[in-house]
């Protein structure tokens, strides 16, 4: 059975990740309007891999025995003038979930709850994942985005990004 704090911070980070697939379709939609499709395009994939964390975490929860509750998913807040902002936006973004996973990491780690730390572990590998490959979306931003071709070129990559389950990850 799991400690109430850490099933407790396990469920709001179910909600967190929720937020996070509502969140970059937000992104997503913005990118749409715009025309830039590769943009949307990628960052539809990532809400998919968003809600797979959600119910990855959630899994792991009810094979634990935890009653699963869900809060309200709030309303994205962000408003966009160009369109390096969503990728700035996400890179912060990615960064306070990696500051979430270690803080339920650091309660398991004080509970001694190693089953959860060695369940976490997952996430906090990804997480190295995600804020990396924020921060090239920006870098990258940074470096072709200025002129109209170097972002048609940059949109036509993001174009290409093929979604893969996370199966690797715990308790699907
Ligand atoms: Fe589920 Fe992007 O963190």
């Amino acid at each position: 059975m799991l400690e109430k704090n850490i099933a407790q911070l396990l469920n709001e980070q179910v909600n967190k990740e929720l937020y996070s697939a509502y969140l970059y379709l937000d992104f997503a939609n913005y990118y749409a309007d715009e025309g830039l499709d590769g943009f949307a395009h990628w960052y539809e994939i990532q809400a998919q891999e968003e809600r797979d964390h959600a119910m990855m975490i959630r899994r792991y929860l009810l094979d634990c025995g935890v009653r699963v509750t869900f809060d309200a998913i709030e309303k994205p807040d962000k408003s966009f003038q160009t369109a390096m902002d969503p990728l700035q936006a996400g890179l912060e973004h990615e960064e306070y979930v990696s500051s979430r996973i270690e803080t339920i990491y650091a309660a398991a780690f004080g509970a001694k709850d190693f089953k959860t730390m060695q369940f976490l572990d997952w996430f906090v590998k990804e997480q190295g994942e995600e804020e990396k490959n924020a921060d090239d979306m920006v870098k990258k931003m940074q470096l072709f985005g200025g002129d109209s071709k170097g972002l048609y070129m940059l949109n036509q990559e993001l174009a290409a990004r093929v979604y893969t389950p996370s199966a690797t990850g715990p308790a699907m």
